[in-house]
């Protein structure tokens, strides 16, 4: 009995100071079908019979004790909770969560595809970890051809036929080896180069390359797609002229200019006073590549150009580093939201 009184108290001071907020934790330690409470209260069974009245009473005021403090628990509970409610003032306006915009490089890239897009160009995607053959033998640049010197890139350790695609001219390899003609792809992807980072220059950038295999495929062709593009892209006053140039996957090749939008072609800084801007690479599909992707060289020819997205970019929205692309600066990006 004495036994049973001692630990009554004890368990009444270790209820007593019980404060933490947690009501139904309480109710399930002490009030529980498999609580302390229920569990005590077995202990009558053990009392001796002439101890049997106090010990009834000792536990019915230990049960009321109890019940008494999770009731406690249970109305401070209630009181914090419309405390918190009321400390809301849904009047308030709520707060503003800026929304992001897409990203320049995007704006002109889906500009780009769109207007391909409506003269019968798909759009033809691969991978950035390319091997050496697309990349660069099956273009015409064989090992050790010093025009891969034009396009160094980064090598995989792993394995020495691995690199970062430094065009998406791998793209159109691609394309080409699954034989199905005419073909007339676009290919928009990230390319990378080993390059010094600076205002023109940078280790990644985009591009759209655009391939046109079919019979009859000519430069008059070539001409007429791409004054098309610019016009669509730059506006109807915009004037075009190739240069002849080199690339080992076209002959002839050339580069394109577009008058300067700035100074409408009488000359200043942006066109370094010629009046004229470089805007991309083109050609006509070099006989040794549709040779070297399965494509019957003297049944079919084609075009092919590449420009870079940044380049385009800049051109249309005046911007002069092409570092301000990937340094995430919002006040630079959010000046972008409208539609092109
Ligand atoms: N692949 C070339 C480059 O990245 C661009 C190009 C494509 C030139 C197609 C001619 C024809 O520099």
């Amino acid at each position: 009995m004495e036994q049973l009184a001692n630990q009554i108290t004890a368990l009444k001071e270790e209820i007593a100071a019980w404060n933490g907020g947690d009501a139904e934790a309480f109710r399930i330690k002490y009030l529980g079908t498999k609580g302390i409470v229920k569990n005590i209260m077995g202990e009558m069974k053990n009392v001796a019979p002439e101890n049997k009245k106090a010990a009834g009473q000792l536990l019915n005021e230990f049960k009321i004790f109890t019940e008494a403090k999770h009731e406690s628990l249970l109305q401070v509970a209630e009181e914090q909770s419309t405390a918190a409610a009321s400390s809301i003032d849904f009047t308030l306006p709520g707060d503003n969560i800026p929304l992001g915009s897409r990203h320049p490089i995007s704006l002109v890239k889906n500009k780009i595809i769109s207007i391909f897009q409506r003269l019968g160009f798909a759009v033809a995607e691969g991978p950035e970890i390319e091997d050496d053959f697309h990349n660069f033998s099956a273009l015409n640049l064989p090992e050790n051809h010093p025009a891969r010197d034009m396009q160094d890139t980064f090598y995989i350790s792993q394995n020495p036929d691995w690199l970062l695609r430094t065009h998406t001219s791998s793209v159109q390899v691609r394309e080409m080896e699954k034989g199905k003609l005419p073909i007339r792809i676009i290919c928009p992807g990230r390319v990378y180069r080993n390059e010094t980072i600076s205002a023109r220059a940078h280790c990644f950038f985009h591009q759209v390359e655009g391939l046109y295999i079919a019979e009859n495929v000519s430069f008059a062709d070539l001409k007429q797609t791409l004054y098309f593009f610019v016009q669509e892209m730059f506006g109807s006053t915009v004037k075009i002229r190739f240069r002849p140039s080199y690339f080992p996957f076209t002959e002839p090749s050339a580069e394109m200019d577009i008058s300067c939008l700035i100074c409408g072609g009488s000359g200043c800084n942006v066109c370094k006073h010629t009046g004229w801007v470089e805007i991309l690479g083109c050609g006509m599909v070099h006989p040794n590549v549709l040779e070297n992707c399965g494509i019957d060289s003297n049944k079919y020819t084609g075009f092919a150009f590449g420009m870079g997205i940044e380049r385009i970019t800049m051109l249309k929205y005046q911007i002069k580093d092409l570092r301000l692309f990937s340094e995430n600066d919002v006040r630079f990006l959010k000046q972008f939201t409208s539609a092109v």
